[in-house]
């Protein structure tokens, strides 16, 4: 299996991203960082933010696994705030970090979504498909998810449990 990790943005640690999140990460026991719980500020054209959380980590993520599982929950047709911003923040690495930036290459990308809605609008990852395009990341595949009445629906279990039989 390969190395992973998964990175949770959602604005609710205990939510319904994170429930699907802890079905998967029970499976394949993959750590999970739980963006909420970094520092991690807006992107700064001068850079004022570089000492906070995101560099340490996103050093560690490169340096260490082989493929990144973005949990977004989905706020007004889009990936949350909170996972944008991580997304912004990459940026530094092309300009500030360029060794992290370059270690991105060849690194696999997934992406896991819950909504309310059963079906994301279309273009929902067109940001995650040409980030990974742009950095030479290979995204591979997305699931997207929902709860009835807390719990993961059957349907959901089983896209998901492919995607898990993906990661080998
Ligand atoms: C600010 C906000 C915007 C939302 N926008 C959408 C949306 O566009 N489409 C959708 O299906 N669900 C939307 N929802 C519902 C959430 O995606 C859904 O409840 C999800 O399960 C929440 O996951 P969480 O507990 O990890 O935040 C929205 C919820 C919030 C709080």
């Amino acid at each position: 299996m390969k190395k992973g990790i998964i990175i949770l943005g959602s604005s609710n640690s205990n939510g319904d991203t994170r429930k699907i999140v802890s079905f998967i990460s029970e499976k394949i026991s993959y750590p999970v960082i739980d963006l909420k719980t970094k520092n991690i500020a807006e992107f700064d054209y001068e850079f004022k933010n570089k000492n906070d959380d995101f560099h340490p980590l996103i050093k560690e993520i490169v340096n260490t696994y082989e493929i990144i599982l973005f949990a977004t929950p989905v706020y007004w047709y889009s990936m949350s705030g909170t996972m944008k911003t991580f997304f912004d923040r990459i940026s530094d690495c092309l300009k500030i970090a360029k060794e992290t930036g370059r270690k991105l290459r060849g690194i696999e990308m997934a992406v896991i979504s819950c909504g309310s809605d059963k079906e994301l609008k279309n273009g929902f990852h067109m940001p995650f498909i040409e980030t990974a395009n742009y950095l030479g990341m290979n995204y591979t595949s997305d699931v997207h998810c929902w709860l009835e009445n807390g719990t993961i629906p059957m349907e959901v279990q089983k896209n998901l449990n492919t995607v898990i039989a993906s990661i080998h």
